[in-house]
């Protein structure tokens, strides 16, 4: 049964997430011909987009931890990204707290002028405390955390569509602020990440888009019918979006061992070090739902639990389970690869035609009904 999901019939919505840290997006030591230089991403953004993409999400990270030494920073790099495309959305990552809405309205308004309204941002709520010790920015409870990310997101929503705007919050103030030039339309999306009950609630007020980590499409089911009666009561409208690592290969065997290949050369103190940090922060939510919270060793290779929505397969397997998240109120996969440039591309070749086939078909299955 199709799902009464956002989205309802319209086509399932692709995203990749941007290598602007080194490392890649698994904890392994596999051979990985991923780069994060801008070049390489420049180019991957370009194939991303002909390859039928619609966003590109980069990540922002202050500091290493588990792999990621280098970290371009996530605004900067978005806008290059954009510089070097014509059509794909680019989404910043901004983590309240070393981010202030002041400078972020401001910034990405710029951008949003400079590139026909083609950036988005993602509110991040902070997981590392270790991040946040080394820059000296205070570690708020878990809670704290969106309380202020939830301040965030309706200031930058102010600040964008009004004059003369007002605020009186905890954690942020605006008393008669005028932003000129605003962002270009249309209004910049509003991502956030995260997957405990305050990061529900938080999507469920303020948000445009909920990205969750990988999941089963029962796990993702349970949280699209938490987070949409929610919205439903608040009057509000969310589009959800899940994480998932892909390996398309011929036969499933080859797409199997090379999960098996990544997870074998996992470097087994990071990936610890990892889970350790993680779990606390997953934990640290009152009743310890988080992202991470259920995962694996394995699932922890992957940082975003990706390994589990199980795009692992066959292009006919990966495309059949796409259509299955969106059946499971899914409006959006983010997407990560072991190679991005060439695996983008074959994702785009030839699994993408095979999911709006399949979509066409339930339309006109519908349609007929
Ligand atoms: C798709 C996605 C992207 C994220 N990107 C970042 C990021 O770039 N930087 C960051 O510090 N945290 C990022 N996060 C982490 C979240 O903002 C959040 O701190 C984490 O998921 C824990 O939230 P929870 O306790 O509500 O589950 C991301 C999470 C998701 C699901």
């Amino acid at each position: 049964m199709t799902r009464p999901n956002h989205n309802g019939l319209e086509p399932i919505r692709f995203a990749y997430w941007v290598p602007n840290v080194s490392g890649g997006l698994v904890i392994s030591k596999i051979e990985q011909r991923t780069s994060w230089d801008a070049d390489y991403n420049r180019k991957l953004a370009q194939i991303a987009e002909e390859a039928g993409f619609d966003y590109a999400l980069t990540q922002i990270r202050f500091t290493a931890g588990y792999g990621a030494e280098y970290q371009h920073e996530s605004v900067a790099f978005s806008h290059a990204l954009l510089a070097a495309t014509s059509t794909i959305k680019v989404i910043a990552a901004l983590l309240p707290g070393p981010w202030n809405p002041t400078i972020a309205a401001k910034q990405i308004a710029t951008i949003s002028q400079l590139t026909n309204g083609r950036i988005a941002i993602n509110v991040v709520s902070g997981w590392f405390s270790g991040e946040f010790r080394a820059i000296g920015e205070p570690w708020l409870d878990h809670d704290e955390r969106y309380r202020r990310s939830e301040e965030f997101i309706r200031a930058l929503r102010g600040i964008w569509t009004q004059d003369d705007f007002s605020f009186r919050g905890d954690f942020y103030r605006y008393t008669n602020y005028t932003l000129k030039p605003k962002p270009a339309d249309p209004q910049p999306e509003i991502f956030q990440g995260g997957s405990s009950r305050a990061a529900r609630d938080m999507a469920a007020r303020v948000s445009d888009w909920y990205f969750t980590n990988g999941n089963t499409p029962e796990g993702i089911r349970a949280q699209v019918d938490d987070i949409q009666a929610k919205a439903a009561a608040n009057g509000h409208s969310v589009k959800v979006g899940v994480n998932a690592f892909v390996i398309a290969r011929d036969t499933e065997e080859e797409a199997r061992a090379v999960l098996q290949e990544i997870i074998d050369n996992a470097d087994p103190d990071a990936v610890k070090a990892f889970g350790h940090e993680v779990k606390n922060a997953g934990k640290a939510s009152p009743e310890g739902e988080g992202n991470w919270a259920k995962s694996s060793f394995e699932d922890l290779v992957q940082y975003n639990d990706g390994f589990k929505t199980n795009l692992i397969g066959t292009p006919d397997q990966i495309a059949e389970r796409i259509v299955a998240l969106k059946d499971a109120g899914v409006d959006l996969a983010l997407l990560a690869f072991l190679h991005f440039q060439e695996e983008v591309a074959y994702f785009g070749a030839h699994i993408i035609p095979k999911v709006r086939a399949l979509e066409a078909a339930r339309e006109r299955r519908a349609e007929a009904a």
